[in-house]
């Protein structure tokens, strides 16, 4: 396999984005590595996964909108990245391009954090790449899952692909129905006026997002004055990251310095 020096990890997507590089380049610093992660804007997906091949690339994050299209040119799959449908982490092992999922675990770890998911009902609004992952990984963590979308097509395929009940449109969501709600909508991201659950939280959910700037929704702002518990986005981000650090460098991740990196990096972007 071709090597790099100092070894080198990536990100590719439609447009650079900053936070993957500072999240990840803090975690190889603290850990001692000479690795170094580069964010990498591309048109090509296809020429992004030959040029890991071709550069001898340790590990590839991939954004949208390529997670589906990098799955059919690389040589494995995760059983748990093929269900989602969606990579968003390209483990190069000894030349060997192996694609998982890292948004389920960090969506399951960051509401463990919390509660048990064991036999919890959980409500997810969306049915997109996100909302895929997160209903994913409830129900492999033994929780009931009722999706509610916007577009109900979306939602009924997503709901029947991966054995979730189809609840309808987020209009028909009922509070006290359920002991968790998860927005997995891209409804709130960049957007600290637009809550997708607006009117209809009660005291009792555990309230997730997994739009992660502002780091504050409006959602999350509306559920911690009624005195629900809530999970933010960034806890989702960070321990998505976590998970690639443990395969790309085979170490445990520094979660704290990398949080801290990830914050530090959003309020940037957001002056
Ligand atoms: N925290 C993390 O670690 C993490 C990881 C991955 C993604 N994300 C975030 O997750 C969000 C969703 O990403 P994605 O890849 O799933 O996007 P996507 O595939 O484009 O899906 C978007 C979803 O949002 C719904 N939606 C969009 N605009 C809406 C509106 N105005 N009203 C109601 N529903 C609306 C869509 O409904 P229709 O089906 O009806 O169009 C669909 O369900 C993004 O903000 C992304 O940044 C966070």
């Amino acid at each position: 396999m071709p090597q790099s020096l100092p070894t080198l990890c990536g990100s590719i997507m439609g447009s650079p984005f900053s936070l993957s590089a500072k999240i990840h380049n803090a975690a190889y610093a603290a850990l001692g590595l000479d690795y170094t992660f580069v964010c990498f804007g591309i048109e090509d997906p296809v020429a992004g996964v030959a040029a890991i091949r071709t550069l001898g690339v340790r590990g590839m994050n991939v954004s949208m909108p390529y997670k589906t299209v990098v799955m059919e040119h690389l040589d494995a799959i995760d059983e748990s990245a093929l269900v989602i449908g969606a990579v968003n982490t390209i483990n190069n092992v000894d030349g060997v391009l192996t694609g998982y999922n890292t948004d389920y675990l960090g969506a399951v770890r960051a509401l463990q954090e919390v509660c048990e998911l064991n036999k919890q009902r959980i409500a997810v609004i969306g049915a997109g790449g996100a909302a895929r992952a997160v209903v994913y990984g409830c129900l492999q963590a033994a929780a009931r899952v009722t999706v509610f979308n916007r577009s109900s097509e979306r939602g009924k395929v997503l709901s029947s692909d991966l054995g979730a009940h189809w609840g309808g449109g987020v209009e028909t969501f009922a509070a006290q129905d359920f002991d968790i709600v998860i927005n997995a909508t891209s409804v709130g991201f960049k957007q600290p006026d637009s809550n997708p659950l607006d009117g209809l939280l009660a005291s009792h959910l555990i309230v997730m997002d997994v739009a992660f700037m502002p780091v504050r929704t409006a959602l999350l702002l509306q559920a911690a004055e009624l005195g629900c518990r809530t999970v933010s986005g960034t806890r989702m981000l960070v321990h998505q990251a976590c998970r690639q650090i443990e395969l790309y460098t085979g170490m445990e991740a520094p979660i704290d310095i990398m949080e801290q990196a990830m914050l530090e990096e959003i309020q940037r972007l957001n002056l």
